[in-house]
């Protein structure tokens, strides 16, 4: 197996094309935290591959975290390519590891990238628990890159206006937001939710940005879209579980998952 990133994409992708039988694809999603009843509402499942079946995927280490690939048929008749499960920074298995389903994806012919993740909320004085909010932009605070030793990519639109716009049409209530990634995985302190609502940030998470950030490498349009589960530490009396994370995404993500067929069908 090669160690050059790319390369091992390339050859995750063709896995892939032979696994499905296919040879493009319309989008990719890759499913967060609590996201699994939103795949589920998606449309029809066509097949089912273990990520360990395709090179340079590691099996997840935290619940939630399904490891699955399925290609999904909507009922427009668009072939999504879901991730159920993602590889985060807290991991220990570095920033390739983190975005090689990005990398894949894109290897494989897919131009439109949706991201979805589980979030704290900055602002609860005007978020609610279990509300989804499109992700506007991102502060990267997780002190890693997936674009090393290449060139300088532009970052002045990572979540696409017109995939925005496209979510609107659908759903003009859905709110939107700026995504703060740490690291983790440790939740943060109040003082460090503090700072961030300073900064400018409205949610607060452990995924998302370097993926984001490798699909504009490679030239995807991406959306981003984060469901609200907690408000950050020292915003409310509860402290934080990653249960509950899991529990409220459940309530919110089928709902989602209708809204997101909807808009794929208008890409
Ligand atoms: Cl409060 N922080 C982080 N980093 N990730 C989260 C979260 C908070 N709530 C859900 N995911």
């Amino acid at each position: 197996m090669t160690n050059d990133p790319y390369k091992l994409a390339g050859e995750a992708a063709a896995a892939l094309k032979a696994a499905t039988g296919l040879d493009t694809f319309d989008v990719a999603l890759v499913m967060g935290s609590g996201w699994v009843p939103a795949a589920d509402a998606l449309g029809e499942v066509v097949t089912e591959i273990p990520l360990t079946d395709l090179p340079g995927f590691a099996a997840p280490a935290v619940a939630g975290h399904g490891g699955k690939l399925r290609l999904v048929r909507t009922g427009g008749g668009r072939h999504a390519l879901v991730l159920l499960g993602r590889s985060h920074l807290y991991e220990g298995r570095g920033v390739d590891a983190v975005v090689h389903g990005v990398r894949t994806v894109a290897a494989a012919g897919v131009r439109t990238l949706v991201l979805t993740n589980a979030a704290g909320g900055l602002r609860p004085e005007t978020q609610r628990v279990g509300d989804p909010v499109l992700i506007s932009d991102h502060i990267n605070m997780t002190g890693a890159n997936p674009i090393t030793g290449t060139t300088f990519i532009d970052l002045s639109e990572v979540y696409s206006k017109r995939l925005r716009a496209l979510v609107h049409e659908v759903d003009p209530s859905i709110a939107e937001g700026v995504y703060v990634a740490f690291r983790g995985p440790t939740y943060e302190t109040p003082a460090e939710i503090r700072m961030l609502r300073t900064l400018g940030g409205d949610l607060i998470g452990m995924s998302t940005v370097l993926e984001a950030v490798a699909a504009r490498e490679a030239g995807l349009e991406v959306l981003g879209v984060s469901l609200v589960t907690n408000p950050g530490a020292g915003l409310s009396d509860q402290p934080l579980d990653h249960t509950e994370v899991l529990e409220v995404g459940r309530a919110t993500a089928a709902r989602m998952g209708i809204l997101l067929a909807k808009v794929i069908d208008r890409i």
